[in-house]
């Protein structure tokens, strides 16, 4: 009979992820076992704070007890019913989703590749029926350095190597053009047939680089001028990340397809949600698009909690104030420090980069040494190392997180 091997060390667990786990991701050498707040575990006991937060999926922190105690109920009563019927849950999200946003109807999927997927979809289908684009002609603009996810159409149109490299033939329909430059959307915007736009308002994976001010709202001016979808994916930066409930906020900037996915369930459970206003959202009809999950009881149900927990516990204002500290006390850092030479971002979604070259394993190294010292924070592209705390840490928790990157830095031996 299989059975499963029952207190394995860390190495033992790393070992068996090696030999029987798709090499997929490069996980940082520790293994985690709990979770509670600003905190985890690994399974030797050591306690580290979390300062990637699933790529800001844990903003509620981990295992908030009013999400959890949302998905044990939910998952009591009622789990799956597909759409293929009415649940008693679905309703009740879907209005709170909608008044919380502002937007008139959501359509519910899993994952934040999937509502990017909709949101394509959804973009196409109101190009050819409300625009009067020609058959299959529909172009959607992005951006050079984009991540939205990892599906055969999304990487078509990323320029990273790792993401496409020999996963060809591509979805053709995409025009690419440089991040935070006005001048380059608007002639974009002035080829045939152009449906929409669509962009994180600052590129995450990327490595947090934050546009200029003014930049979404005169994309998102010059998309109404030219009749064109302004779609903010806003899985990575929404729900609070920046110091706003959404990033486009910080510009007043309402979009026509908004894409939310990650901290919409607290990290507790796949749940990803695309939101527009009827005109758009009314070109899908029954039977054009779906998924067996999306939109189930317990997703429902977590999905208001972790939106209740956002308000209730005021974390938008927490990651503004606590985002403005890290940022000062990183530029005291490199006056102290040849080792970083610059630190961006907004609220709490921050990134430092590492004076070496983007192939060095500098950063790799400084994020093994943060570990050891008891913070978890991993390389995104090379030189750059992302920052983003759960957003129910206090400024105790924070300064401490502080001394603890300033103590790795300043003892950090190449
Ligand atoms: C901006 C953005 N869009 C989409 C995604 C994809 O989300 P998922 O990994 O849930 O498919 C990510 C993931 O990091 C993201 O940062």
């Amino acid at each position: 009979m299989l059975t499963v091997m029952q207190n394995l060390s860390s190495e033992e667990m790393i070992r068996l992820e090696d030999r029987y786990g798709a090499h997929n991701y490069h996980p940082l050498p520790v293994v985690l076992s709990k979770g509670e707040g600003v905190y985890v575990w690994d399974v030797e006991g050591k306690k580290y704070f979390d300062f990637l937060s699933a790529y800001s999926a844990v903003n509620q922190g981990h295992c908030h007890p009013k999400i959890v105690q949302a998905l044990i109920e939910q998952s009591k009563e009622l789990t799956l019913t597909s759409r293929a019927f009415y649940n008693d849950s679905l309703g009740h999200y879907e209005k709170f989703v909608c008044e919380y946003f502002g937007f008139d109807k959501v359509l519910p999927m899993n994952t934040g590749a999937e509502a990017v997927e909709t949101a394509i979809k959804l973009c196409r289908k109101w190009a050819y029926e409300k625009k009067g684009i020609a058959e299959n002609q529909a172009k959607i603009i992005v951006c050079d350095g984009n991540f939205h996810g990892r599906t055969t159409t999304i990487v078509s149109f990323s320029n990273d190597p790792d993401a496409n490299t020999n996963f060809g033939p591509f979805t053709p329909g995409f025009i690419r053009i440089p991040y935070n430059d006005v001048a380059a959307l608007e002639k974009a915007l002035q080829a045939p047939d152009v449906a929409g736009f669509l962009v994180e308002p600052i590129q995450g994976e990327a490595g947090v680089y934050v546009p200029s001010d003014g930049y979404l709202a005169e994309a998102k001016a010059l998309c109404e001028k030219h009749h064109a979808l302004f779609i903010a994916d806003e899985v990575q930066t929404g729900i609070a990340r920046t110091g706003k409930l959404l990033a486009v906020h910080h510009e007043n900037v309402t979009p026509d397809i908004l894409i939310l996915g990650k901290a919409l369930s607290g990290g507790v459970y796949p749940v990803s949600a695309v939101l527009a206003n009827d005109p758009i959202m009314e070109v899908i009809k029954p039977g054009q698009h779906g998924s067996t999950f999306g939109g189930n009881p317990v997703a429902a149900k977590v999905a208001i909690a972790a939106l209740e927990v956002i308000q209730e516990e005021a974390l938008a204002e927490n990651a503004e104030e606590l985002g403005t500290l890290f940022r000062q006390k990183m530029n005291e850092l490199i006056a102290e420090s040849d080792l970083i030479v610059k630190v961006r971002g907004k609220g709490l979604l921050n990134a430092i980069i590492v004076n070496d070259s983007p192939e060095s394993s500098t950063a790799w190294d400084l994020c093994v040494q943060l570990k050891e010292n008891g913070l978890l924070a991993k390389p995104t592209h090379g030189n750059i190392i992302r920052f983003a705390p759960p957003l129910v840490m206090n400024e105790e928790q924070l300064m401490e997180c502080v001394e603890i990157i300033r103590t790795t830095v300043l003892n950090f031996k190449k």
